[in-house]
């Protein structure tokens, strides 16, 4: 039943009785006026005698006074049972109001949250409707010029960051400081291609605003989107879009990591299976790979990630550049 119903019942309740009191008081008045009798004030009465005062009457009050502090006794440690309870609930409450606050900032327009007017902030134009990822063309003032960046998708952020860039603890602080600082070629807080969020940071949005945003990446992570339960993909063009191309640059153009032109990916691996081997343990600082690539350890490793069959794909995609 709802705190409310429970309120309104025990007011209700009281008022009934309350009149009912005051109906017979009003009763009694008005009956007929009997013979008339002296009034003495109570506390000009002889009180009760001992033989009196100490029969059942002590008793029964003492036992009414012993079952009363037994029932507030009772009504506390079932309050306090209750209470743990009932602080999960409203936290899980919360957190799904959070998580749809979030995913309204998420897409573009506007919508509402229990009512309240919430406008979008349009994530959704660059990472895509259904967070699949997408593209930017922006203008990139270190250049001068127009450039156009993969934009990554996001229902898998967190897995790729399961081991934070150095300085940040987990997953979830690379994330929020990426959207609050904004982020271009893997730097944070140069914000050309993605934005810099923060109020504390010259942005439009809230503390909250930005936990509600992480709340609701956090709700989404590893679920398929649309299609979801969809086999993976073995298309090495998609795979690589959505995994290298925040790196390596669409259709291989180069970024963080190098570019893939002119089946430079063959010179580097003549032999494909070192390719595949290379794509599967990623890099090491200092570990030299291929015929004359000097690790720095910025490759992330693959397996696990991504299914044997997708990194071949994927590699032979790199390869066909
Ligand atoms: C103008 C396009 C654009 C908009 C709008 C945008 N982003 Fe981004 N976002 C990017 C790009 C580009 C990157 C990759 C930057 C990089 O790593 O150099 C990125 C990276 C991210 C990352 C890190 C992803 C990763 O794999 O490293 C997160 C998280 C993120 N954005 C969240 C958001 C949220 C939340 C919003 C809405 C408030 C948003 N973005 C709006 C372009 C955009
Ligand atoms: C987080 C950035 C990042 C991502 C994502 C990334 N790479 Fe890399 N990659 C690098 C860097 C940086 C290097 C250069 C090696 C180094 O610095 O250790 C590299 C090197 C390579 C090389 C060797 C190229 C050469 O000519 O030396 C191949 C092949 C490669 N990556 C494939 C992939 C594939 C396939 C994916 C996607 C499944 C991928 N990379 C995703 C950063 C990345």
């Amino acid at each position: 039943m709802r705190p409310e119903a429970v309120a309104y019942i025990i007011v209700i309740g009281a008022l009934i009785v309350g009149a009912a009191v005051l109906l017979r008081v009003a009763g009694r008045r008005s009956a007929a006026p009997g013979p008339k009798v002296e009034k003495v004030p109570a506390a000009l009465r002889p009180g009760d005698p001992d033989d009196v005062l100490e029969s059942d009457r002590l008793g029964k009050i003492q036992w009414l006074g012993a079952a009363m502090s037994i029932a507030f006794a009772a009504f506390i440690a079932i309050y306090w049972l209750q209470e743990a309870g009932r602080m999960r609930g409203k936290e899980e409450l919360f957190l799904e109001i959070s998580v749809e606050r979030g995913a309204a900032y998420y897409q573009a327009g506007e919508g509402t949250v229990e009512g309240a007017a919430v406008v979008g902030l349009d994530c959704a134009r660059c990472h895509g409707k259904d967070l699949e990822g997408g593209e930017n063309t922006f203008f990139d003032p270190t250049q001068g010029a127009q450039r156009t960046v993969a934009v990554p998708e996001l229902r898998g952020v967190f897995a790729r960051y399961d081991t934070p860039p150095p300085g940040y603890g987990d997953a979830e602080e690379y994330i929020l400081a990426t959207i609050e600082r904004g982020r271009t070629d893997g730097i944070i807080g140069v914000p050309y291609d993605m934005p810099n969020w923060s109020n504390k940071y010259g942005g439009p949005l809230t503390e909250q605003q930005i936990a509600d945003l992480v709340n609701f990446l956090k709700s989404v992570q590893g679920t398929g989107g649309e299609d979801d339960g969809a086999e993976p993909t073995l298309d090495g063009k998609a795979i690589f879009d959505q995994n290298c191309a925040p790196c390596h640059g669409i259709g291989g153009a180069g970024g963080v990591g190098p570019a893939f032109v002119g089946g430079s990916a063959a010179t580097q691996f003549p032999d494909i299976e070192d390719h595949i081997e290379f794509v599967k343990m990623g890099s090491q600082r200092g570990v030299p790979y291929g015929t004359s690539g000097q690790g720095t350890g910025g490759m992330p490793p693959w397996q696990g990630r991504l299914t044997d069959e997708q990194i071949r794909a994927v590699v032979e995609y790199e390869r066909s550049l």
